[in-house]
């Protein structure tokens, strides 16, 4: 199963991924936690990101094509992936339509979760994700059992960066604006499928897996 998820900041994409990746046991590549994975190492890329991501603007196409381009080819994606947060643009949208055809794979599905944008900046504001194990948490729609802990590894919460109010609605406007297009352009290649991401969270994933398995 290749698959892209499409939506909004704080719509779910990490949510659900979690669930869909191990359902059809694919890798689950978020250009995200790549990025925030390469700032805590220190890394040039991450250097190249972190003001990007700071002030909630893409990073640029030509530093993300390339990690993808690369991730794709490893081993464990043979039998399919899960993308959550690429493609961001037409032209990367474009970039992986071309690095399939080399490698003579097709998508399955691209999966757009849908949210109004007044749910969305409470989403991001109020998520909690662990330090240990990488698990995302909401202080009211998702809590941990223990304040600032981990249920599944006892590890400490944290929040993003980039999830306070301006940066989230910077990015929201950045999602309309540079990333909505590509709604249309699945749509014309007969890819795109809606799931209504405003239902809680096990429904969107249980909508999510029988749309999958039916092939709908
Ligand atoms: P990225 O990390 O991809 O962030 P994003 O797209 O802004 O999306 P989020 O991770 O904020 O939201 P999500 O949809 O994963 O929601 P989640 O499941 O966590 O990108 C960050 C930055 O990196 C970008 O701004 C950019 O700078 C850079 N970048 C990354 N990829 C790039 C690319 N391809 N090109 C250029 N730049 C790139 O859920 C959110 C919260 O809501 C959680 O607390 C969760 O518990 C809760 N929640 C989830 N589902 C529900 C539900 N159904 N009901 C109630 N609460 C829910
Ligand atoms: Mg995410
Ligand atoms: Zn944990």
């Amino acid at each position: 199963m290749r698959l892209i998820l499409l939506g909004p900041p704080g719509a779910g994409k990490g949510t659900q991924a979690t669930t869909i990746a191990t359902e059809f046991n694919i890798p689950h590549i978020s250009t995200g936690d790549i990025f925030r994975y390469n700032i805590k190492e220190g890394t040039e890329l991450g250097k190249k990101a972190k003001s990007f991501m700071d002030q909630g603007l893409l990073v640029p196409d030509e530093l993300v094509v390339e990690i993808v381009e690369d991730r794709l080819k490893k081993e464990d994606c043979e039998n399919g992936f899960l993308l959550d947060g690429f493609p961001r643009t037409v032209p990367q949208a474009e970039a992986l339509d071309e690095v399939m055809d080399k490698m003579n794979v097709a998508l399955n599905k691209v999966i757009n979760i849908q949210v109004d944008k007044e749910i969305l900046v409470e989403r991001a504001v109020g998520r909690r994700i662990c330090k240990g194990c990488g698990a995302t948490y909401h202080i009211k729609f998702n809590p941990s059992s223990t304040i600032d802990q981990c249920d599944k590894c006892g590890g400490s919460l944290y929040q993003r960066d980039d999830d306070n109010e301006a940066t989230v609605t910077r990015r929201i406007d950045v999602y309309l604006n540079e990333t909505m297009p590509l709604i249309e352009y699945y749509e014309k290649r007969g890819k795109l499928t809606a799931i209504d991401g405003q239902q809680h969270i096990d429904k969107v994933a249980e909508d999510i897996i029988s749309m999958l398995r039916s092939g709908k």
